[in-house]
């Protein structure tokens, strides 16, 4: 199978079920534009999380790692209307697109973008006693999603969600040998869920258009 099908496959799920509207379209345009990395999630995985988090029941939501805040409006969009949102972002820049984006959305009301390194703001939420948060959506910088999530933790309850993006990396996360420090970030993530009695894990692989890789979906207990 090849990427082109894969691609394609996404098109079509994307067409039939996901319908990503003019709202999420502009979001994703204003980013590239704005020279953010073409890094997003696929609509069908925007989708995806926000389903989670209505299966969930979501009333607060923290994410690591807005970029231009794609997903931060799929997520957002399952909130109710006294809902909240916690974004962290470390470039100014991008946090600049993404509040413009939430604004687009009519989402602004909800959303609070933190501006400044995640492990920071993590021990700033811990300390002013920010949580719990019904879910998390971990999709930083790959090499810190260990020390990511063990700060997360500290801010959700028994029956919180986590979800983790970008864990598979085309296979090299059953590599040992792999030298790229996002794969060994990953690695030393699912050492971590292995080991922690706090939560029941699973991780899923995928195929679609931003290619091989995967995500986890971790329950606090
Ligand atoms: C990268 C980051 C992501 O969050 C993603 O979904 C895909 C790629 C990256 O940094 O390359
Ligand atoms: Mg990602």
């Amino acid at each position: 199978m090849s990427q082109q099908r894969w691609s394609e496959v996404d098109s079509y799920i994307e067409q039939q079920l996901v319908g990503e509207d003019a709202v999420l379209a502009a979001a994703r345009e204003a980013s590239e534009n704005a020279g953010l990395p073409a890094i997003a999630l696929t609509p069908a995985h925007g989708k995806l999380l926000h389903l989670l988090a209505r299966i969930q029941g979501a009333r607060s939501i923290l994410e690591v790692g807005t970029l231009g805040g794609y997903s931060t409006i799929w997520l957002a969009r399952a909130l109710p209307d006294d809902g909240r949102l916690v974004t962290l972002e470390l470039n100014p820049h991008y946090a600049e697109v993404a509040a413009a984006n939430a604004e687009l959305a009519g989402l602004a009301g909800l959303i609070k973008i933190e501006v400044g390194p995640a492990l920071e703001s993590l021990r700033a939420l811990i300390v002013a006693d920010a949580g719990p948060f019904d879910m998390v959506f971990i999709d930083a910088d790959k090499s810190s999603t260990p020390e990511y999530f063990e700060l997360a933790l500290e801010l959700t309850r028994p029956g919180s969600v986590i979800v983790a993006d970008n864990v598979v990396r085309d296979g090299a996360l059953a590599d040992p040998a792999t030298r790229d420090p996002g794969s060994q970030g990953m690695r030393r993530f699912h050492e971590l869920l292995a080991t922690d009695a706090r939560v029941s894990a699973t991780t899923v692989q995928t195929v679609g258009a931003k290619g091989y890789d995967g995500f986890t979906l971790a329950l606090v207990r």
